[in-house]
């Protein structure tokens, strides 16, 4: 059929509003567009998640998930947690693991004009995103004798601004080859009454297909097939809103792989029943995780006998995933992982032709969550993490999430390093750090790194109101 008429059965006849005014360039554009579009699924889509609002099932039997607890319930449990650090640490000698940063996302919420990894959230220097990254990766190549290859996710929004970006700070010294970009797919925006919304005449209002975008393109970017040739079994994800991540944890790794798990998660302990996380729920045997606006008040507000909340795993979005189970996934050149629903502002250009930014939400923008992907996982396995060594996303500006609490976290977890390894910090009457300290991460990504740092470099005290970049 014509595109035309698939446009015309689909009730999308309006993309085609501007068509005769439109060069050769911009009808090729918008044409290579809407050839990449399925219709027929996208209606559906549009009657199932935009017409009316989806309601996410609750099954009956759902249950707390399971979960390797962060301090080892006795002796065994313990001499566990000591093999799969070590074996976590063998399968980085040998080369088995790679890192994957999600970063794709439009970062909306912290309104910061460029590719949110290109944000300067170091305490002292002002080190991007990206850079706590880079020299993580970097230490860890030197640490555990490989370099460690990094996948990098964008969008088709931010991918060119991305690589100028590295390639203006010289891969923060990795070596280029080390870093992969891979693009992840988009999905057209949605206007309340189910017509697709146009960014300009010639252009679809096009968004990153969530990061449940990321599975698929592995596949169809070859990232796949070079972590399968350099004989790479295992993906530590993370997000990149996330520097306090350490890029690769040996714990997390070697459990994983010891559970011959397909994909694994860290908990954290949420701080109450509504903090928004994902929850870890357990279903007909499966792990599912449901979101913290889908899980209803009785269950998130229900308590254990001790008085601890039942539903106590929030997901913070750290994976280990093997590269063998995104394999099977992904084997048929397509992946089906639910849809999720987001009310957005989406600026779109109306039937005159205006661009209009609109106050309100206007429509609906559909993304995928890589989470979805455990339930269809047979073997899956959760350990909790310390939120104060693992978690600071970057959300917004200030308040919770935000790079305020990022930065106060970075402070703190650099300053509890060299507490540790000895050195005098200077502290507030509430405990807090008095001081701004950075620790490079091209150094120091762990305890031991940070006891030989100090020990190299004879620091004994950080001076109260200092304002210390540590190199
Ligand atoms: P968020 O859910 O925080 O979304 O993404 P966001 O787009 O970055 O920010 P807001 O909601 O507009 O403020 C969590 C992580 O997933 C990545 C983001 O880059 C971030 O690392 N992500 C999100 C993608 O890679 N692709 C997507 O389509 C969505």
């Amino acid at each position: 059929m014509e595109l035309k008429d698939r446009l015309a059965a689909a009730g999308q006849e309006h993309l085609l509003a501007w068509w005769n005014e439109l060069n050769e360039t911009e009808q090729a554009e918008l044409t290579a567009q809407l050839e990449e579009i399925d219709f027929a699924e996208l209606e559906k889509l549009i009657r199932e998640y935009v017409l009316v609002k989806p309601k996410t099932a609750i099954p009956d039997d759902l249950g707390p998930a399971p979960y390797f607890p962060l301090i080892p319930k006795d002796d065994a449990q313990e001499e566990l947690y000591e093999k799969a650090r070590s074996w976590g640490e063998e399968l980085l000698k040998a080369g088995k693991v790679s890192c994957l940063t999600v970063a794709g996302g439009q970062g909306t919420r912290l309104g910061f004009d460029g590719p949110k990894g290109t944000y300067p959230i170091g305490p002292v220097t002002g080190r991007t995103l990206f850079q706590y990254f880079a020299e993580g990766i970097m230490r860890a190549g030197k640490k555990y004798g490989r370099p460690i290859t990094w996948y990098v996710m964008t969008s088709l929004l931010n991918r060119e601004a991305t690589e100028k970006f590295f390639k203006e700070n010289n891969f923060f010294g990795l070596d280029p080859l080390q870093v992969f970009f891979f693009t992840q797919g988009t999905m057209p925006a949605v206007g309340y009454d189910g017509k697709l919304l146009m960014a300009s005449k010639s252009s679809l209002s096009l968004s990153p297909n969530g990061h449940g975008g990321t599975l698929l393109a592995l596949r169809k970017s070859g990232a796949l097939d070079r972590m399968k040739a350099e004989g790479v079994e295992h993906i530590s994800y993370f997000q990149v809103d996330n520097p306090l991540i350490p890029v690769v944890n040996p714990l997390f790794i070697g459990l994983h792989a010891l559970e011959n798990s397909q994909m694994s998660a860290i908990m954290l302990a949420k701080t109450g029943p509504f903090e928004k996380l994902g929850n870890f729920c357990v279903t007909n045997g499966h792990i599912e995780i449901i979101e913290y606006s889908d899980l209803p008040k009785e269950l998130a507000e229900s308590r254990n006998e001790d008085g601890s909340l039942r539903f106590i795993a929030g997901s913070p979005a750290i994976h280990v995933i093997s590269r063998a189970f995104v394999e099977e996934l992904t084997a048929g050149g397509s992946l089906k992982l639910p849809w999720h629903r987001a009310d957005k502002k989406i600026p779109f250009i109306d039937a005159q032709g205006n661009a209009v930014s609109p106050a309100e939400p206007n429509g609906v923008k559909l993304e995928s969550f890589i989470f979805d992907a455990m339930p269809l996982a047979e073997r899956t396995m959760i350990l909790e993490g310390d939120r104060n060594a693992m978690f600071a996303p970057t959300k917004n500006p200030t308040g919770v999430d935000s790079v305020e609490s990022c930065r106060a976290m970075l402070v703190e977890r650099d300053a509890k390093y060299l507490e540790a390894a000895g050195v005098k910090i200077p502290r507030k009457a509430d405990g807090t750090v008095d001081a701004l300290i950075e620790l490079a991460p091209v150094n120091v990504i762990d305890l031991a790194d940070a006891k030989a740092y100090v020990e190299k470099t004879g620091l004994k005290a950080i001076t109260a109101g200092a304002k210390v970049h540590l190199e």
